[in-house]
C-alpha cells in the first residue's frame, strides 16, 4: 500500500511509495496514459530499484466520469487531487452544451492552481522552424487566475452590459468608448497578491535552479495600472523579498542615473558573479521577437495569463510544437499540483497508435521533479533526448523529419526505456 504526500512548512514530504492520483483524459488520452506510466515506473525502478514505487490511482473526469457518474467531474476526483496533493492528467474535450466551459479552468479556478509553468527546451534531432534551437532553454510561469481570463465579461446590448456602460459613462466621467451602443466589455483583474505570489515563484525556481534571469513581460506602457503594475510589484518583490539573491534592472537603471554607466555595468558583472538572478523586464511584442532571435537572452519568465497563452504557444512551436510541450498547473502554497499534457485529445487519431506520448511523458518528467525524484526525472530526460537523436519518432514529427524512423506509440515508448541509462 501507498502513502499520501503531504506539505509541511512549504516543503513536500514524499514517501517511498507515494499514491499519485491519475487521470486517464478523452481521445488519445487513453493512448498515451499507459505508455507514460510505463516510462515512468521504468525509470523510479532504473533510479531507485525496489526502494521507491509509484502507486497510481485513478480518478474520473470528462467522457469517462460522465459516462459512470453521470458528471464530467465529480467531487470525488478534486477530493483526491486534494488529498494527495500531486497529480497527473491526459487531455479532456471541452463537454458539448454542458453548463461547463472547460474542465481544465474548472480544475484549476478550484485547486486555485496560480502557476501554469511550461518549461521549453529542445531535443536534438526533432524539427525546429528557429536557427538555433539548441540556445532555447526557457521556463515560463503564466499566472492563471487573474486577468482577462477571469471571465468578466458582459456581451453588448444585454441588460447587464448597459448598465455597466452607463456606471463608466455616468458615474466615472468615461469619455472614449468609441461606439458605446454596440461595445462588448471584459474586466481585467490584476491584483497585487496574485501578481506577487507568481513572481516569487518564479525568482524561487530560478534561485533553486541557479539560472540567470527572471524576465517580467508585460504590456505596462500601455496598460499601466494592470500590467504596467505587475512589473512593478515583481520588482518590489525582487528587491525586498529576495535582495541578497537578485539583482533588479530598475536597480541598474537608478545606478545609471546616479553615478553613470560603467558604475551601473560593474554592478551588474559583479552580481552576476556573485550568481545573483537577473530580474528584468520587457514589454510582450518586443519578448516575442526577441524569444525567436535572441533565445539564449532569457531563461524564466514571469507573465500574466493571456500574454503567458500566446507565450507559451510560440515557444512550443520553437522547439516541435505542442505535441512534445509538457507543462503543469501549481500551487506552491498548498502543495496542489497536476501535471498535464499541453494538446487536446486529438480525435482524429484516437486509438490508431499515431499518438506521440512526448509531452504526458515530459510533464512526468516535471512531476518527479517536483517530487524531488530528480535521478528518476534524469533517465527518462536521456532515454527520450536518444530516441530523438537516433530520429525514432512518431507520426506527426517522421512528416518533418527526413531519413527518421516512424513508430507507433508503444514502440516510440519502449525505445525510450530501452536508451535510460
Ligand atoms: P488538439 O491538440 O487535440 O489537436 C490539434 C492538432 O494536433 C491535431 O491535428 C491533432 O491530431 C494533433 N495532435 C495533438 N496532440 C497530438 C499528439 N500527442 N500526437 C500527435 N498529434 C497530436 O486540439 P483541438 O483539435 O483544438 O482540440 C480537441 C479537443 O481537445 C477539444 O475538445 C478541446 O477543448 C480539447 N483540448 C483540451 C486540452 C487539455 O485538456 N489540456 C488542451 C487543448 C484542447
Amino acid at each position: 500500500m501507498g502513502d499520501r504526500i503531504e506539505i509541511k512548512d512549504g516543503k513536500l514530504i514524499v514517501p517511498e511509495k507515494p499514491i499519485i492520483p491519475f487521470i486517464e483524459g478523452d481521445g488519445i488520452g487513453k493512448d498515451i496514459t499507459e505508455p507514460t506510466q510505463k516510462v515512468i515506473e521504468a525509470a523510479v525502478e532504473k533510479a531507485y530499484g525496489r526502494h521507491r514505487r509509484i502507486e497510481w490511482k485513478e480518478v474520473l473526469a470528462g467522457q469517462k466520469a460522465f459516462d459512470q457518474t453521470g458528471e464530467w467531474l465529480p467531487d470525488a476526483t478534486i477530493e483526491s487531487f486534494k488529498d494527495y496533493l500531486v497529480g497527473i492528467k491526459g487531455p479532456l474535450q471541452t463537454p458539448v452544451g454542458g453548463g461547463i466551459r472547460s474542465l481544465n479552468v474548472a480544475l484549476r479556478q478550484t485547486l486555485d492552481l496560480y502557476v501554469c509553468l511550461r518549461p521549453i527546451r529542445w531535443f536534438k534531432g526533432v524539427p525546429s522552424p528557429i536557427r538555433y534551437p539548441e540556445m532555447v532553454n526557457m521556463h515560463i510561469f503564466r499566472e492563471n487566475t487573474e486577468d482577462i481570463y477571469a471571465g468578466i465579461e458582459y456581451m453588448t446590448g444585454e441588460e447587464e452590459t448597459t448598465k455597466f456602460r452607463d456606471f463608466l459613462v455616468d458615474e466615472m466621467g468615461v469619455k472614449n468608448i468609441r461606439f458605446p451602443e454596440s461595445t462588448s466589455f471584459g474586466v481585467k483583474p490584476i491584483s497585487k497578491d496574485g501578481s506577487e505570489r507568481l513572481v516569487k515563484a518564479a525568482i524561487r525556481y530560478a534561485i533553486d535552479r541557479n539560472l540567470p534571469s527572471v524576465t517580467l513581460v508585460h504590456k505596462g506602457n500601455i496598460m499601466k495600472f494592470t500590467e504596467g503594475a505587475f512589473k512593478n510589484w515583481g520588482y518590489d518583490l525582487a528587491e525586498e523579498y529576495f535582495k541578497d539573491k537578485t539583482f533588479t534592472w530598475r536597480h541598474y537603471e537608478s545606478i545609471v542615473k546616479a553615478h553613470g554607466k560603467e558604475a551601473a555595468d560593474d554592478a551588474l558583472a559583479m552580481a552576476k558573479d556573485n550568481g545573483k538572478v537577473i530580474i528584468k523586464d520587457v514589454i510582450t511584442d518586443a519578448f516575442l521577437q526577441e524569444s525567436l532571435l535572441r533565445p539564449y537572452d532569457h531563461s524564466v519568465i514571469a507573465t500574466m495569463n493571456l500574454n503567458g497563452d500566446y507565450i507559451s504557444d510560440q515557444l512550443a512551436a520553437m522547439v516541435g510544437g505542442i505535441g512534445i510541450s509538457p507543462g503543469a498547473n501549481i500551487n506552491y502554497k498548498s502543495g496542489y499540483a497536476i501535471f498535464e499534457a499541453t494538446h487536446g485529445t486529438a480525435p482524429t487519431i484516437a486509438g490508431t497508435g499515431q499518438a506521440n506520448p512526448s509531452s504526458l511523458i515530459l510533464s512526468g518528467v516535471m512531476m518527479l521533479e517536483y517530487m524531488g525524484w530528480q535521478e528518476a526525472a534524469e533517465e527518462i530526460f536521456y532515454g527520450m533526448e536518444k530516441t530523438f537523436s537516433k530520429r525514432k519518432v512518431t507520426a506527426d514529427l517522421h512528416a518533418y523529419m527526413e531519413g527518421a524512423e516512424l513508430l507507433s506509440t508503444s514502440a516510440f515508448t519502449d525505445e525510450i526505456i530501452k536508451n535510460m541509462y
